[in-house]
């Protein structure tokens, strides 16, 4: 089977993307409005792209009937986000938050998050998150009247403790119960895992060869 995307509807396209690359990490991301409003939401369209500078990309649809997110008008308006990663402790919060509920509705206050407070932002972090990232704008690209993609850069990092060791830097993955999206309801914990080693040419040509 090919399938031409010029063929293709929008709703088709995200379908087809959004179901085969999979599992992706999700972004729960807190942002503050300019009136002091605490917001948070899901986006999967999200990922860590480089480490100098340290940037994270979010892709940001428009709601159904056109109206921008709550997240995307205060990312352009204050520049700040935080990215708040999901477990399986807050998947269920996170998924409510995902409910379009309009801008004076707090999601912190709907799902009984809590508000911590960050280093370098003013918006809030969630407490319950085994990481959160502080974020700024790097850039908006507005890639159609539909979608912006946002690309930020992490400031300041929050780990839940016993997360990851102080002196080695390594997360400690059986007790990281990160939550991926998989496409519509859909949701992946990380169960199992398994290794593949990096070999420099040297070494591969060497196994090869039996040596
Ligand atoms: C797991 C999950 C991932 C989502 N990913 C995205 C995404 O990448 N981009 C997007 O525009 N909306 C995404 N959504 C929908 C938004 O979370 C939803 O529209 C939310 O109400 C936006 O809230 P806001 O207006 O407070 O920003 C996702 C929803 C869920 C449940």
């Amino acid at each position: 089977m090919e399938i031409d995307f010029a063929d293709l509807s929008g709703p088709d396209r995200y379908k087809l993307l959004s179901s085969t690359v999979i599992p992706r990490p999700i972004a729960f991301v807190s942002t503050r409005s300019t009136g002091g409003q605490d917001n948070c939401a899901p986006y999967s369209f999200f990922n860590c792209f480089a480490e100098k500078p340290a940037t994270v990309v979010l892709g940001l649809q428009v709601r159904a009937d056109g109206a921008v997110k709550d997240t995307a008008t205060n990312i352009r308006e204050t520049g700040e986000f935080v990215v708040n990663l999901v477990d399986r402790p807050i998947a269920e919060a996170m998924s409510t938050s995902a409910i379009d509920f309009d801008p004076d509705i707090s999601e912190f206050d709907l799902t009984g998050l809590t508000r911590a407070p960050c280093r370098t932002i003013s918006a809030m972090r969630i407490a319950e998150a085994p990481v959160s990232f502080e974020c700024r704008r790097t850039v908006i690209l507005q890639l159609s009247a539909e979608r912006d993609i946002v690309v930020g850069e992490v400031h300041y990092m929050h780990v839940r403790d016993g997360l990851i060791d102080p002196e080695t830097f390594r997360l400690d993955l059986s007790k990281y119960q990160i939550v991926g999206r998989l496409f519509a309801d859909l949701y992946t914990p990380v169960e199992t895992s398994f290794a593949l080693e990096r070999m420099t040419p040297e070494e591969y040509f060497r196994r090869q060869g039996g040596g």
